[in-house]
């Protein structure tokens, strides 16, 4: 038996649960698969089990893509305030927690509740699991539509759409699904790689730093190319946000922020102390202290971390008084513009999302139909992704609302 859809949406995570109840509730046949017995492993995971659903101060400039400019157009159709009326509609209460982050205040199971509620109100039919084995264009099943091939049977659609995500977190569900997809389909993508993810260092490099695991501190953190002008450099997306020191490297929403921008062998650079003018303030203290150099930093910067960076240096093993100039001004700078070149990340294990997907060159940014009429991409599948924050999550509600208003 050939089961006949309006549209099949594949993928029952974020972008494609939103966009089946959106497209259902405009009357649409819909179909949504999911490989999982689940839907929305993600969400349930996401902002600590609390769902950071979206960020109030979104716009493009917070979205990696290699044509920054795609986002744009569903971001302005269904904006972080449509979202959060679609929350107060269903009276689910959230807070506000650092930088327009918004995150429930319950559970991130708010948020799967709801999205399944708008599929029944769209009278959306759920198959899961369900295995998709193969699918064919209309110009190989010579019909107007696609044929799709699924361990529950044939599937008929004149469209179909692709929400199968990234590849971090294989072991929820992850697949590349939808970059084999797209290549069937002649589409282009863009490498993917991990991103939002924790960033590690040789083992014998590290080890001054290792004993430095689960201390916190603010910092200001970049990367650029290792060959950058001083111009290239300004352009490069300066964060201010917490590092966290772990076993391996370094982590906290500093790291993640700049792993999306960090590429194999490109330092980064840390300024620990931001916000000090540490060169003027240790000179000072040299004229008027007898304490030792680790002990004036102490007053500066986290105890332990003042600790590690005096114990590298001999020179610094004694009362800040008898220091001289150099060894102080040296201490500052390497405080103030710690580079580091990571030997690489913690990989798609540990990553929350993935940079690159499919190229943006071959899809609407009005409706996130690609060059093969019928066929759809999106939320993470896309090359588009955002900054940690809520940003992810936006833009699965903005092109899976983008697309739904197009089938
Ligand atoms: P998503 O990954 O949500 O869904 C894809 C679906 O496709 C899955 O259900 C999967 O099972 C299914 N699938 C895959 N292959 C398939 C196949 N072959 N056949 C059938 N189905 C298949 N973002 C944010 O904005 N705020 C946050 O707080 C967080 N927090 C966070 C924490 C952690 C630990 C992670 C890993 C990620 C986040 N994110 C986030 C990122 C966010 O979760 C992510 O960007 C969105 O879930 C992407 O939504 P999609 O619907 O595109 O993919």
């Amino acid at each position: 038996m050939t089961h006949k859809f309006d549209v099949v949406v594949i993928g029952a995570g974020a972008a494609g649960l939103f966009c089946a109840g959106v497209a259902g509730q405009q009357g649409l046949k819909v179909l949504l698969v999911d490989h999982s017995e689940k839907v929305a492993e993600k969400i349930r995971i996401s902002g600590g089990g609390r769902c950071n659903f979206t960020n109030r101060d979104a716009t493009p400039a917070q979205f990696l893509s290699e044509n920054p400019h795609f986002c744009r157009s569903a971001l302005s159709r269904y904006t972080p305030q449509d979202f959060i009326e679609l929350l107060q509609r269903y009276g689910i209460p959230f807070h506000e927690k650092h930088k327009g982050q918004l995150f429930c205040d319950r559970s991130a199971e708010d948020v799967i509740n709801l999205l399944l509620a708008e599929c029944a109100a769209g009278q959306v039919t759920r198959w899961q699991p369900c295995s998709i084995k193969s699918i064919a264009g209309p110009e190989q099943t010579g019909t107007s539509g696609y044929q799709i091939e699924s361990d529950r049977g044939l599937i008929e659609a004149p469209q179909v759409v692709i929400a199968t995500g990234g590849l971090s977190i294989p072991k929820i569900g992850a697949t590349d699904f939808g970059y084999r997809l797209a290549r069937q389909f002649g589409l282009r993508l863009v490498e993917p790689r991990p991103a939002l993810v924790p960033l590690t260092f040789d083992g014998d490099n590290w080890a001054p730093y290792a004993q430095l695991a689960g201390l916190a501190l603010p910092v200001l953190i970049e990367t650029s190319a290792p060959d950058a002008s001083p111009k290239q450099r300004k352009k490069a997306t300066v964060f201010s946000e917490d590092l966290l020191f772990t076993h391996r490297g370094l982590s906290g929403p500093a790291v993640l922020q700049t792993s999306s921008f960090w590429r194999e062998d490109q330092p980064i650079r840390v300024n620990l102390a931001p916000g000090l003018d540490l060169a003027a303030t240790l000179l000072r203290a040299k004229a008027s202290s007898k304490k030792l150099i680790a002990n004036e930093l102490a007053s500066l910067v986290p105890s332990r971390l003042a600790d590690a960076w005096v114990s590298q240096d001999p020179a610094l093993q004694r009362p800040i008084c008898d220091a001289t100039d150099k060894a102080l001004l040296a201490l500052a700078q390497r405080l103030a513009d710690w580079q580091l070149t990571p030997n690489g990340s913690e990989g798609y294990r540990k990553a929350e999302v993935t940079v690159g997907g499919v190229d943006t060159r071959d899809l609407s940014s009005q409706t996130m139909e690609s060059k093969q009429p019928g066929l759809y991409f999106i939320g993470e599948v896309v090359d588009v992704t955002g900054w940690l924050g809520g940003y992810n999550f936006q833009w699965a509600w903005a092109s899976g609302f983008a697309c739904a208003h197009a089938l």
